[in-house]
């Protein structure tokens, strides 16, 4: 289904797939497992080298000559864009959402370490950064440049599409009647591709998004739009019903975006101290949270096995200065 599109490979094969037994002991759920996309060779890996993998593959095909990405300072999308292209070996501009006189820390150091070209462009929201890019991209045509802007979600949510068959056929192998899959709420294209996998292959996975930026109609929204252009492009309908599988879990967003909670700090600890995992707050610490409460619940029973995906973002921590 996937063969049609380029794609270059950055994940360097399946991440691994582990039980968090000594979490399992402090839950009293005995089999949570974990999906380590945090744990890839690109510079500190993430969710975001899956979608690269498209989003590069196409760039490459168009013969393009050089990527632009736009974002955030604590972007991991800019940061393995940055990745991607220093290993490939084209040239790379990140355009920032951001005061020129901010120090680089955490992500944007690293995208400057990678050896892009940075252009900050002020304090701008995000439309008026998708405005920016877009005019940067006009500019870059009109100077005899082949550029590609890195980031369309449909694309993107194939890397996800591919995850949720690589996952699948880990949990075959390891004989796991794998039934809950947990995993961020936010922009939707990691998201979508799973549920999207997931649902082609009649997968019986219920999908736990824990939302860390938006409300469920809008989160709602974002997935459905992607949903359907998925569908229209790999030229395959979404099995009826199968949306009913996507519970959407609010429980975690606390204050919005970007601002931890009690919980998610407390989690970033827990799951440091009894796996040695390190989670960021802004998307990880958070959905780990949202793993704990949905088994202490027994929304996730504990005769049901669940996997958490790890979506990495591990950088971030370093500009994260919150002690617990
Ligand atoms: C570490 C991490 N996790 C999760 C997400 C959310 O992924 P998506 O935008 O596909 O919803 C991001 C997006 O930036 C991320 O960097």
């Amino acid at each position: 289904m996937l063969s049609a599109f380029p794609r270059i490979d950055l994940v360097g094969g399946p991440t691994a797939l582990e039980p968090m037994h000594r979490i399992s002991h402090v839950t009293g759920h005995p089999q949570l497992w974990i999906k380590r996309d945090d744990c890839m060779p690109l510079a500190f890996g993430g969710n975001k080298v899956r979608s690269l993998e498209f989003w590069i593959g196409e760039a490459l095909a168009r013969n393009s000559d050089v990527l632009v990405v736009a974002g955030a300072l604590p972007s991991n999308q800019c940061r393995l864009a940055a990745a991607a292209a220093a290993k490939i070996g084209i040239d790379m501009l990140v355009l920032y959402a951001g005061d020129a006189s901010a120090p680089l820390r955490g992500n944007a150091l690293l995208t400057k370490r990678l050896g892009a070209d940075i252009q900050m462009l002020g304090p701008v929201g995000e439309e008026e950064r998708g405005r920016l890019a877009r005019r940067t991209i006009a500019e870059l045509e009109a100077a005899g440049r082949r550029p590609y802007l890195i980031g369309d979600p449909v694309l993107g949510a194939l890397g996800y599409v591919r995850a949720a068959q690589e996952l699948s056929e880990q949990a075959q192998a390891l004989n796991l009647d794998l039934r809950h899959i947990v995993l961020p709420g936010s922009m939707g294209v990691t998201e979508a591709g799973m549920i999207f996998g997931a649902a082609i292959l009649e997968l019986p996975w219920t999908f736990h998004l824990v939302s860390v930026e938006y409300d469920a109609p809008t989160l709602r929204r974002r997935l459905d739009d992607i949903l359907g252009d998925l569908a229209g492009l790999v030229g395959r309908a979404l099995p009826s019903g199968y949306l009913d599988r996507v519970r959407i879990d609010l429980g975690q967003l606390g204050e919005g975006y970007g601002t931890p909670t009690p919980a998610s700090l407390q989690a970033a600890a827990l799951f440091a101290r009894h796996e040695a995992l390190m989670l960021e707050q802004t998307y990880v610490a958070k959905t780990f949270a949202g793993l704990l409460k949905l088994a202490e619940e027994h929304i996730i029973p504990p005769n049901e096995a669940a996997c958490i995906l790890h979506t990495g973002g591990t950088p971030a921590i370093f500009e994260q200065n919150y002690s617990d």
